[in-house]
């Protein structure tokens, strides 16, 4: 049997699922290329893999750079079949609380940057035939925990974004998934930004003030990489995919919350059409 290795671009590989994913495939001998922002936390493993490891210096908020590493990637390594948009932080403090320049940051980091990398590939993948792209979203992209809403603008905002795109490229062989984690065991937690608390919010108890041990997380992000290698590996991989089981059982209660709200809302919603329009005439476009 011939074991068709595949190549593979990755943002943030410094740590977390980005680093562990690259290990993993690095392993079964694959070839990665893996973007940083400080390319020396690879060393190691540049030295242990040699040509199977080709890494560059990326910071996704610079749009710039973005289209330049993306070029030199496809230009150097012809094909790529799977880019893992990954690159993500995250910001802990009710709305009134966050800064400015941590609102900017959150914003260019986990979406502009999102759909800049996603744009820059989407030629390249068209002109090869196709592709796979996984975009970390997260639980948090499709339900909420006051106290963490800049974040959830960023993950809804490129749930949104993924919604439309995947339709628009799909037809090129292009399929793209929002891979939606639940608490996972990585320094993500440790690297996310504190504000200082507005006491005004103390009495708040719906606002995540308190972290949860790392040892009390659910989700192993070992598992979660091999579940992520899995999916690209599908013939028609899902456009969305949970992964914990606390994302199944927070996403499932929060829709099916939606799905009550909208039914109750029925009545009112149909209030506003023009007298002669015909619903109908919706489903015949
Ligand atoms: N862990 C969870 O529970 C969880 C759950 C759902 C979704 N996610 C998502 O998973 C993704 C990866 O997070 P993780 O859990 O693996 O956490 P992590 O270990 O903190 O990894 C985050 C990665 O993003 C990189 N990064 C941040 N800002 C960057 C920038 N401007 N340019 C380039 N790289 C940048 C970090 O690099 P530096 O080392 O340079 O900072 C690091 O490599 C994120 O999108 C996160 O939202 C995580």
């Amino acid at each position: 049997m011939v074991v068709m290795t595949k190549t593979w671009l990755i943002t943030g590989t410094s740590s977390g699922f980005g680093r562990t994913l690259t290990e993993q495939l690095l392993e079964r001998g694959d070839r990665v290329a893996a973007t940083l922002r400080t390319p020396a936390r690879l060393d190691e493993l540049a030295a242990r893999y040699d040509d199977q490891l080709w890494v560059r210096a990326l910071d996704v908020t610079d749009t710039e750079q973005v289209r330049e590493v993306v070029d030199a990637a496809f230009a150097e390594l012809g094909r790529i079949d799977v880019v893992i948009s990954n690159a993500g932080n995250g910001v802990l403090g009710t709305a009134e609380e966050l800064t400015d320049a941590h609102i900017d940051n959150t914003i260019a980091t986990n979406l502009t940057a999102s759909i800049q990398l996603a744009r820059a590939v989407v030629p390249y993948l068209r002109g090869q035939g196709g592709g796979r792209i996984q975009q970390l979203s997260s639980m948090g992209g499709l339900m909420s925990f006051p106290g963490f809403s800049l974040y959830h603008a960023t993950k809804w905002g490129i749930e949104g974004f993924y919604d439309a795109f995947a339709s628009e490229v799909e037809p090129f062989g292009i399929h793209t998934t929002l891979i939606e984690p639940g608490m996972i065991r990585t320094p993500f937690f440790a690297a996310a930004v504190r504000e200082p608390h507005n006491p005004a919010y103390a009495n708040n108890p719906t606002i995540r003030r308190t972290d949860i041990p790392l040892d009390q997380m659910p989700g192993d992000p070992a598992k979660v990489a091999a579940a992520m290698i899995r999916i690209a590996e599908l013939d028609k991989p899902p456009r969305r995919q949970l992964l914990g089981s606390d994302a199944y059982r927070l996403v499932h209660d929060a829709l099916t919350q939606r799905l009550n709200d909208v039914e109750a809302q029925h009545a009112v919603a149909l209030t506003t059409d023009y007298d002669d329009f015909h619903p109908a005439a919706l489903s015949a476009r």
